[in-house]
């Protein structure tokens, strides 16, 4: 930890950078140093120790100029030496800088700098940067340094002057803290705000990869953009064998599973671990209330989110959809978090609720498939869902990873909370086990197949669950209505009673969701509620359960688990009844009309 201060603008810069350095003592007091340019006359003064020693050798010394920087040194590399202070310089006496950070591939830059000559003078990995720069230099300052930085592994807050590009600073930052001061007459550049507050009242802080160039009359920064790899191997973007992305997509959601929970689940301490939530740890620890905002699938997904947060993590937890709570006025104070689901990470509904809650302070955490997307770049904190790409506008094997991560959540929040190490690692334990469950499901394909043959001819369904299970009718009802356009309603079990079994007869065919859980008696309730009125019933049962078979006309088994983890296998059946329903009428299952996979606007 250093720290650094720099000044353009038409007053005396080394007071100012001195002040700055004073103000932020706390970083560091190993060495310090100045350069004071008077227009392309430079003088450097540095010393050891204390910023007093400097103050002291500065006593004798008149040092006039309107620019400068300055540092203070907690030293990393090299040892407690005035050679090692900053600034530090390249061979011609043209780059000086002063830097707070770490150069990780310093040796490296190092000996291939020798290799062309260069010569150093200190033992830090900080006078790289001088040659990296010098290297690149031809007249241009901030082109130099583009170009030099690329080449950097570390972190940095780095002031550079160069002689033949005159009262000109430019400042670079990635990860370590630095901005700028303004005023109408001058640049105040330093670490900590508290170095420019005497001086100016408005700050700019530069953001990772930006590098702004001050001069007295303007200051201009530019964001440098790092290529990402990309992680993305060519065959996603076919279908690979399969007719359609969405059937392929379906058939990967044992393996979208099984890489939402590769590295996070701690089966011995009943624990999971999420790296993207490191950075708001302590925080969620604090947290006495939970929103969760999404669209379309994501937000069934974020339902069944409520369930599990509340039952097992004892967090109040409410749902919402973007273009809701985007117009309503929620109550939110410093207790509540709110997490945004978004496979695309680019709805607009959504994003706009994240910037709504941004602007109010309050935490913001993101659940998202897609690698640097928006709601990645905008939210506090994070987890990806690792579910690959999803190229079919139908949200398949997405929704099984949200559900998976969200599962992973319920644990990480309960453990910090009342959930016992027991309860913990029955959990975690089960999941781990469910990607191989979901592939049994998915041995039933040509079963489904089948079944939406004998269905195709009806024009409305209802689909109906209770409890975890509820929002997966909700899922299955959006599935068969925006694939195969015919109508479809979700609703919980025992809301059928209160009117919706008005339109039951033997031409409206319900879909069932009665795994052998804690609300299946009620759930067999509704089931006569309908058999009673002539009502075909298809019935997703846990396998098993051989007496279901002579209340419904048809079953679709699916394996057993926790109550809680249900959905994720009660699911799958409803994403291959919608596929070849939608094949079956002729439709393109992929890209379904009036739809899109990404709606980013409002
Ligand atoms: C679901 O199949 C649809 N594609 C749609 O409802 C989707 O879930 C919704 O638009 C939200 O998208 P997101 O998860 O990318 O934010």
């Amino acid at each position: 930890m250093c720290r650094v201060s720099g000044y353009i603008g038409k007053g005396d810069a080394l007071p100012i950078i001195m002040e700055g350095l004073r103000r932020q003592g706390y970083g560091g007091y190993d060495s310090s140093g100045v350069l004071i340019g008077n227009g392309a006359d430079l003088t450097c003064v540095r010393a050891v120790g204390k910023l007093e020693n400097l103050e002291k050798k500065l006593e004798n010394q008149t040092l006039k100029g309107n620019w400068g920087i300055g540092q203070i040194r907690w030293a990393t590399h090299g040892g407690v030496t005035e050679a090692n202070a900053h600034p530090h310089r390249d061979c011609k006496g043209n780059i000086f800088l002063v830097h707070n950070g770490i150069v990780e591939n310093y040796q490296e830059l190092k000996e291939k700098l020798i290799k062309k000559g260069h010569k150093f003078t200190s033992e830090t990995d900080t006078e790289v940067l001088c040659h990296l720069i010098e290297s690149f230099f031809q007249g241009n300052l901030e082109e130099a340094t583009r170009k030099a930085l690329r080449l950097v592994k570390g972190t940095y807050g780095l002031l550079i002057i160069s002689k033949q590009d005159p009262e000109k600073i430019v400042a670079a930052r990635l990860s370590s803290p630095l901005l700028i001061g303004t005023n109408d007459q001058d640049y105040i550049i330093a670490s900590d705000p508290i170095a420019v507050a005497p001086y100016a009242r408005k700050i700019i802080q530069l953001d990772d990869y930006e590098i702004a160039t001050i001069t007295l009359k303007d200051l201009f920064i530019l964001k440098e953009k790092i290529p990402q790899v990309l992680e993305l191997d060519l065959g996603v973007a076919e279908k690979g064998g399969y007719p359609h992305f969405m059937l392929k997509e379906i058939m990967e959601g044992p393996e979208a599973i099984e890489n939402a929970i590769k590295g996070r689940l701690m089966i011995d301490d009943g624990s999971v671990k999420l790296g993207g939530l490191d950075n708001v740890q302590n925080k969620l620890r604090e947290i006495k209330r939970l929103i969760l905002v999404a669209c379309g699938t994501s937000n069934f997904a974020a339902r069944i989110g409520k369930y599990m947060l509340e039952e097992y993590a004892g967090i109040p937890t409410e749902v919402d959809i973007g273009s809701e709570f985007r117009y309503r006025k929620p109550i939110l104070d410093k207790n509540t978090a709110v997490i945004f689901i978004s496979q695309s990470g680019e709805t607009a509904d959504t994003l706009a609720c994240l910037k709504e809650v941004k602007n109010k302070g309050i935490l913001t955490l993101g659940i998202t498939n897609v690698v640097g997307s928006s709601q990645t770049r905008e939210t506090d904190a994070g987890i990806y869902t690792r579910s690959g790409p999803e190229i079919g506008v139908a949200s398949t094997k997405s929704f099984l990873g949200q559900f998976t991560v969200l599962a992973m959540l319920m644990v990480y929040l309960g453990r910090q909370r009342e959930m016992s190490l027991v309860t913990g690692k029955r959990i975690v334990s089960e999941l781990s086990k469910i990607p191989d469950l979901a592939k049994k499901i998915l041995s039933l394909t040509q079963k489904i197949e089948k079944l939406t043959e004998k269905y195709k001819d009806f024009q409305n369904f209802w689909f109906i669950g209770r409890k975890y299970n509820f929002p997966v009718a909700l899922e299955g009802a959006l599935k068969l209505k925006e694939i195969s356009y015919l109508h479809a309603e979700g609703m919980a079990g025992g809301e059928l009673k209160h009117g919706p079994l008005a339109l039951i007869n033997e031409n409206f065919p319900t879909i069932a969701i009665c795994p052998s859980d804690s609300v299946y008696e009620k759930m067999m309730s509704n089931i006569e509620e309908i058999k009673a009125r002539g009502g075909p019933i298809i019935a997703v049962a846990t396998e098993g359960n051989e007496k279901i078979k002579e209340i419904v006309d048809d079953v679709i088994y699916i394996p057993k688990t926790l109550e809680v983890l249900t959905p994720i296998l009660s699911v799958i059946p409803f994403h291959l009844f919608a596929y070849y329903m939608g094949v079956l009428r002729g439709y393109d299952v992929d890209k379904p009309r009036n739809l899109a996979k990404s709606v980013t606007v409002e």
